[in-house]
């Protein structure tokens, strides 16, 4: 299977963590194609439509668009993650998203998007996860992707990932594995549960 990653920020921080988590049940079985936000959509979308009106060729960006919306059309699997700042996913992600406006079913739809499946990976330290999902959320739905799992979370303790009490308990009798975190038990279910569900996907 194909999986693509848009990583709404290139620190290798929490949210790189938490996706590489979820990745892990899928390496050895899928081609995983990653693009970091800003460096692999460096502009922002300048509001010319001409991506709508005479198609995303003629975006004055489009040697980046192109080679991305190539990997999604190709995925079985997107996956989005984004920190939330301010309430919302990165800025990077929504330039991101901006310039994929042409994919909207109101504009040019895919067919290709209506039997994907994704995931969203969005954490923050108090507040602001859900919110920063539901931006990206709101795009996917409207490219047409019907299947999407949500997983947020809130550190509610340290802002530094090794200071965080998270592990991966390695049970071999669960080949899943499943996260135990002694600080934010929620957290942990909440992961769970997602990570069952994208079990499902493999
Ligand atoms: C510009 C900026 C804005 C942020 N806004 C919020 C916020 O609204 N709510 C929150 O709980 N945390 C907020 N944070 C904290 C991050 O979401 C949190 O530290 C997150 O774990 C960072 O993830 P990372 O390590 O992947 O970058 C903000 C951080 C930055 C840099």
């Amino acid at each position: 299977m194909n999986i693509t990653v848009i990583n709404g920020t290139e620190k290798y921080g929490v949210t790189y963590r938490l996706k590489e988590m979820f990745l892990t049940a899928f390496k050895d079985n899928a081609n995983i194609t990653e693009y970091y936000l800003p460096k692999d959509c460096p502009n922002f979308c300048n509001g010319c439509i001409s991506c709508i009106t005479k198609g995303e060729n003629t975006c004055k960006d489009a040697e980046y668009i192109g080679k991305i919306d190539k990997s999604l059309l190709d995925a079985d699997l997107v996956v989005m993650t984004s920190p939330a700042y301010v309430f919302h996913s990165t800025g990077a992600m929504k330039a991101f998203l901006d310039h994929f406006a042409y994919r909207w079913l109101s504009h040019r739809p895919a067919s290709e998007m209506f039997e994907k499946r994704a995931v969203i990976i969005t954490q923050c330290l108090g507040a602001g996860a859900k919110s920063a999902a539901k931006d990206i959320k709101h795009s996917l739905s409207w490219w047409g992707v019907s299947k999407i799992g949500i997983f947020t979370g809130a550190l509610m303790s340290d802002i530094v990932w090794e200071n965080q009490t998270v592990e991966i308990i390695d049970d071999k009798s669960n080949p899943n594995g499943y996260l135990y975190n002694k600080s934010t038990l929620l957290r942990s279910v909440a992961f769970v549960k997602m990570s069952v569900s994208c079990n499902e996907l493999l």
